[in-house]
């Protein structure tokens, strides 16, 4: 269905009823709309028509709702239930707004997400997150290990353009690594390593005002849609004793060294070969 705005007049509101898909090119024309209009207090959008709004387009909407919101004066949204309610109150409207903001393209997303006990909720797409680098078979004290995995750092997408002009990590930057089986007898492979099942997921993120140590550390099972938070030993003291650059490995990450490195941030002691006690 394609994009449509009629203007209707209610009172002293203006109603402006959408329909359709709302996507980048229907921006602009909103845009002249929504901005001719002084009067914030009595603009009524009504989104129970539209069918999908793509990102460039909530981020607008979004961006437009708050800065209605910061001149103290707000834009009414209508929609989903069908009913004719002509003001919502506040906390439909933020609640509306947040749902924009999340999926705004400049905002900070994706970000931890908890359950009601307060464990950490898998996220769905790390895989699309940034990759920083595989390891396999890393082992950190002398002893042999049981078998070799491979274990592959992704980073959110955002969180590491943060990282490219300040040379350090922002708060909630997350980080996962997707540990998998490793086999080399297959299909027309004769040696060397490549990736099969998954067997767990490690996570860690930075959240100074959820976590007293500012970091904090996560294991999943293969399966498991959450995890309860790992006890501060298991993790945090390696994570704070060996890193480069505050709790992470970026001596193993190649394309974030050389940036730490230019920022100051990069800790070169942390190279050199030591023995995890
Ligand atoms: C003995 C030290 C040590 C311990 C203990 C440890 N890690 Fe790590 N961790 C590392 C090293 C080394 C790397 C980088 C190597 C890699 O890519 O696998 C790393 C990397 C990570 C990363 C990727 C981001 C980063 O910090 O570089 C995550 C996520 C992570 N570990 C989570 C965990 C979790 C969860 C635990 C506890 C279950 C844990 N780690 C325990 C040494 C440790």
């Amino acid at each position: 269905m394609t994009f449509r705005i009629e203007t209707a007049a209610r009172g002293r509101s203006t109603i402006f009823i959408l329909s359709g898909r709302i996507e980048t090119d229907a921006i602009a024309e909103l845009r002249r709309l929504l901005e001719r209009q002084t009067d914030y207090q009595n603009i009524v959008l009504d989104l129970k028509d539209v069918s999908l709004v793509d990102r460039n387009a909530m981020g607008f909407l979004a961006h437009f709702l708050k800065n209605g919101k910061t001149n103290e004066t707000y834009i009414q949204m209508k929609g989903t239930d069908g009913v004719m309610k002509l003001v919502l109150g506040f906390a439909l409207i933020s609640a509306f707004c947040l749902a924009l903001l999340a999926a705004a393209p400049d905002e900070k997303s994706p970000k931890p997400q908890y359950d009601a006990k307060g464990n950490l909720l898998r996220t769905a797409d790390y895989r699309d997150w940034e990759f920083l680098s595989a390891g396999y078979g890393m082992n950190y004290t002398s002893a042999p290990g049981s078998h070799d995995l491979f274990t592959n750092v992704f980073v959110q997408r955002w969180a590491y353009e943060e990282f490219l002009k300040i040379g350090k990590w922002p708060e909630q930057s997350m980080f996962v690594i997707d540990e998998r089986d490793a086999q080399s007898k297959g299909s027309i492979n004769k040696k060397g390593h490549f990736q099969t099942d998954l067997t767990g997921l490690a996570v860690e993120f930075k959240d100074s005002a959820r976590n007293p140590r500012k970091w904090a550390y996560y294991g999943f099972e293969p399966n498991a849609k959450s995890a309860e938070t790992m006890p501060k030993d298991i993790c945090w003291s390696c994570h704070e004793q060996h890193p480069a650059v505050e709790h992470t490995f970026v001596q193993f990450y190649p394309t974030l060294q050389p940036v730490a490195k230019n920022f100051g941030t990069y800790n070169e002691a942390r190279e050199k070969l030591e023995e995890v006690k």
